[in-house]
């Protein structure tokens, strides 16, 4: 069986997303919803809203579901909407986070897909970020942590559906 190594402890993960909200304060003027990528997004999304809060911004939350990774560790290449947001974002400042940025395949599919869909100023957050990994080109304005080409899981993030619940992120042995 596999096993867990942490990387980023609760503490870290914390202070971190602290600094990162107040970071996306001051560069968002004004109102904006934060779409949170499910499921692994929804544990940062819950943190990140209430660091939000503390450095000032009001921001709506939304969820978006794609296809995930289903039990493997190596991504089908291929992403698909599961559930969409449930209101409409006309002229609104988006905000999308996601847990990880790997080849970029998904978060690049959710951006084009609210873009089409005429939303105001679009910026991209992921707490993790892998850029060795990167197969597609798109920006993210927001990084928590950079990682190398490793996989992870906890704070909401899987492997296999378990370790969702781990308030820290390891490393898959
Ligand atoms: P991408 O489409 O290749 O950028 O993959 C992004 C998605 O893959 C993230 O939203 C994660 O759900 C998942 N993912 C990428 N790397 C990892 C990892 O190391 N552990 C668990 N899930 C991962
Ligand atoms: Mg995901």
């Amino acid at each position: 069986m596999e096993g867990i190594r942490s990387l980023f402890s609760e503490v870290a993960i914390t202070a971190r997303v602290e600094a990162l909200a107040r970071e996306i304060a001051q560069t968002i003027a004004g109102d904006f919803v934060v779409i949170g990528l499910l499921r692994g997004a929804a544990v940062f999304v819950a943190d990140l809203v209430r660091a939000l809060h503390r450095a000032g911004a009001r921001p709506g939350i939304e969820f978006m579901r794609l296809s995930s990774y289903g039990l493997a560790k190596k991504s089908s290449g291929e992403v698909h909407l599961l559930a969409d947001v449930a209101t409409d974002l006309a002229g609104r400042q988006v905000l999308l986070v996601d847990d990880i940025v790997d080849t970029g395949r998904s978060i690049a599919y959710a951006a084009s897909l609210l873009r089409q869909r005429g939303i105001g100023d679009l910026w991209t957050c992921a707490l993790l970020d892998k850029p060795e990994r990167r197969e597609v080109n798109i920006d993210i304005d927001f990084v928590g942590f950079a990682v190398g080409d490793v996989f992870v899981a906890g704070y909401g993030i899987d492997y296999a559906e378990k370790y969702r619940h781990l308030p820290y992120i390891g490393v898959v042995d």
